[in-house]
């Protein structure tokens, strides 16, 4: 509940001006298991990432600007051994902690990263291996499978612990997304989705069509239905239509392995190197013209749809209705 006050602060804050950021969006490593197509992180140089402590330090000095949301994203995060250590060091601090994952290393490291977590994300694209292949071969596919099925179960012992499925909406999947939400409804567990955004020309692509239009509304009756839908109403109209909003990209500090700061996301045409954690604190970082100078250039960016920008901006912009839609349903999920 005081995390969630503390991003009403910051909203209140900046409404009158502020671009204070209310999440810490920490890409702990680019380094990856799998090489899906339509991602950049794995074909990222990897370069030197923050050592345990390096990363502890960035936990205190968020604390200290009184961040409460910690998301760990990658690269695929399990491969580094300290994660257990660093969901720990933020959820003591009564952080609320996040996982995105892509499920492999689950099998060894679920119990471990389980109690210090707020909510875990795993990414799915299809409830068929054979739609999966961008991502994974199928034994890697039923691997990933029985580790979703764990961390559900997972949930008999952690109650508070939220866990969902991410699934990025392509051509190669479009008729498979309500049978997944019934998979994700018989596991109760939640699903989010988001469409493609293709970076790069191995990518698959997605026709904003009328046969999408079509499965998409589908989706906005389901969720009506009560089927665990985690998007907000908002963001599958704004999908669905192809339309622009607003994106309050400073809401989120993207923090990369290395310790720079960029602005306003990861999208090769448009990201920013604004501080780098070794040299500066965080706050200064936040505050430099570097940062401002940046958020101003990629103010009318209209590149993508990415769930934790898009709906995170939807929430800003309409604290009453999609802010409390969203708020309700973390408490329910
Ligand atoms: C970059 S991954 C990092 C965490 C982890 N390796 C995983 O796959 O869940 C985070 C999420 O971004 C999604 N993603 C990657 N590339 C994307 C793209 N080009 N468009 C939309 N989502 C993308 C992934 O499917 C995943 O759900
Ligand atoms: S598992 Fe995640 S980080 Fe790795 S290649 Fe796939 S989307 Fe990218």
């Amino acid at each position: 509940m005081i995390a969630f006050l503390n991003v009403l602060e910051t909203i209140v804050e900046d409404k009158i001006g502020h671009l204070n950021p209310a999440i810490l969006a920490h890409v702990i490593t680019n380094r990856c298991n799998l090489r899906c197509k339509y991602c950049v992180f794995w074909r990222r140089k990897f370069g030197d990432e923050l050592r345990t402590d390096g990363v502890f330090s960035v936990i205190d000095q968020v604390e200290e600007l009184g961040i409460s949301f910690y998301s760990v994203t990658g690269g695929e995060p399990l491969l580094r051994d300290d994660i257990p250590d660093v969901l720990k060091y933020a959820h003591d601090k009564g952080m609320v902690t996040t996982l995105v994952t892509n499920g492999i290393l689950l099998e060894k490291q679920l119990e471990k990263v389980v109690p210090h977590l707020s909510a875990l994300s795993i990414s799915l694209d299809s409830h068929l291996a054979e739609h999966s292949t961008h991502r994974c071969d199928a034994k890697t596919y039923w691997k990933i499978r029985k580790n979703i099925e764990k961390a559900a179960e997972c949930r008999k012992e952690h109650e508070d612990l939220k866990v969902n499925i991410n699934t990025v909406i392509t051509q190669i999947n479009l008729h498979d997304l309500m049978s997944l939400v019934k998979l994700v409804d018989e596991l109760e567990i939640g699903i989010t989705f988001e469409p493609v955004v293709v970076m790069v020309p191995e990518s698959p692509t997605l026709a904003y069509d009328e046969e999408f239009r079509r499965i998409i509304d589908t989706l906005i009756e389901m969720k009506s239905s009560d089927y665990p839908i985690w998007n907000s109403k908002e963001y599958l109209t704004l999908i669905r239509d192809k339309e622009t909003f607003d994106c309050c990209s400073f809401l989120l500090i993207r923090l990369d392995p290395d310790g720079n700061v960029i602005v306003p996301c990861y999208h090769p045409e448009v990201t920013t190197k604004v501080g780098a954690i070794k040299e500066r604190t965080l706050k200064d970082i936040i505050d430099s013209g570097e940062r401002k100078r940046a958020l101003m250039t990629s103010k009318d960016c209209h590149r993508c749809y990415l769930t934790n920008y898009a709906e995170v901006s939807l929430v800003y912009n309409n604290v009453f209705k999609t802010g409390l839609e969203q708020f309700r349903l973390w408490l329910e999920a």
